[in-house]
């Protein structure tokens, strides 16, 4: 487990309970979903940009435009995604290999073509933070965005965007659609390569790979806590103050899931649905995961279209993950053809 959510989880028996100085977890479900949809919850903490990636003062509202006109583009159906990248065999990094299958989908579903160097731009600014790294994922995203006519740069110009907003839009889109799919896809191969039963079952029916996805997305949130600062005050928190919340913790609430630390992907299969508050992997109110559907959508298929000719088999396994991303660090796994 991460460190630091091991922490907050001995302070979650508590919800509502001050963990730093100005920083409240928030842990019961009703009150999540209840503060998340909080107009004054719209911004995460810690929203800085540099003047790279600037919005400008006006930087939200012509986000939320932004997220607006891409809605349509952003739904998926298994028709409609196709792999790109295949698997490799032998031993690999399976957050490596997770991240290049997923994010080949990604860009294509963003540009509506095939662009390898700026995948590769991405895991660079992502791997480093540097603002070199920033301004070179930006002006490479620029000129692709000066010539394109496809995908959502043409789509964001119909909208009336200007470039530098085409090119901030494109630049988020792609750098959250690569690490945090990955880290999920690279738990599916954990999960389906330590339980050979579930993953003969996930072999034969794609029914059961979507659950393996949903379940492996309640177990391991890659975005395991989402902080917010309060625009006004709600309640008694005051304006400016800290909200954090967790899926990770929230997911394993024995209350909302029975046997919360077991890895059941059956759970899913009778179609019933947890409470919002109590599930929430890609995060609830204005600000959710504007690409969840694609995700969960990409996710099936390439776990499927994978395990339909290769076996996977656990190599070595994953180190408690640091940070902001809750990934399986140093996962190896045998991929058998
Ligand atoms: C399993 C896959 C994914 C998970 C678990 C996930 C989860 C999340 C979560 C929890 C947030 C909210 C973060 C916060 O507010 O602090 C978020 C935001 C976002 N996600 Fe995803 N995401 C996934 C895949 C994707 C994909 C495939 C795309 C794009 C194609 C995408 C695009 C975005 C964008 C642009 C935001 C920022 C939204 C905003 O700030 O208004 N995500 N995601």
């Amino acid at each position: 487990m991460n460190p630091r959510a091991a922490a907050l989880s001995a302070a979650a028996a508590r919800s509502g309970a001050e963990v730093e100085p100005g920083v409240w977890l928030v842990t019961d479900p009703l009150a999540t979903e209840r503060l998340l949809a909080s107009k004054a919850a719209l911004a995460p903490r810690g929203d800085l940009r540099t003047e790279v990636t600037s919005w400008g003062s006006d930087g939200l509202a012509t986000w939320m435009a932004v997220r607006r006109a891409l809605r349509p583009l952003l739904s998926a159906t298994v028709e409609t995604v196709e792999p790109v990248e295949k698997i490799n065999s032998g031993v690999v990094d399976a957050m490596g290999e997770a991240v290049r299958l997923v994010s080949a989908i990604n860009v294509r579903h963003v540009l509506g073509e095939a662009a390898p160097g700026l995948s590769s731009l991405v895991d660079k600014e992502l791997r480093s933070r540097r603002r070199r790294a920033q301004r070179a994922t930006f002006e490479a995203i620029r000129q692709h965005v000066r010539v394109s006519g496809t995908g959502f740069p043409a789509h964001l110009r119909e909208h009336g965007f200007d470039e530098r907003t085409i090119t901030l839009a494109v630049r988020t889109m792609l750098l959250s659609s690569h690490n945090v799919p990955g880290a999920a896809l690279a738990w599916c191969f954990h999960e389906v390569s330590t339980r050979p039963d579930v993953q003969e079952r996930a072999r034969a029916e794609s029914r059961f790979c979507e659950a393996v996805v949903r379940e492996v997305l309640r177990l391991h949130p890659p975005v395991w806590q989402l902080p917010r600062q309060l625009a006004e005050p709600v309640g008694d928190y005051p304006a400016g103050a800290t909200l954090l919340f967790s899926p990770y913790l929230n997911q394993r609430d024995p209350s909302a899931f029975a046997e919360p630390d077991e890895f059941r992907p059956q759970r899913w299969l009778s179609g019933a649905r947890p409470a919002s508050g109590s599930y929430f992997p890609f995060a609830l109110g204005p600000r959710f995961c504007p690409g969840s559907q694609l995700a969960l959508t990409e996710l099936t298929v390439i776990l499927s279209t994978v395990l339909q000719s290769h076996r996977l088999v656990p190599h070595r396994a994953p180190v408690p993950s640091r940070g902001v991303l809750h990934a399986p660090r140093k996962l190896r796994i045998c991929v058998e053809s």
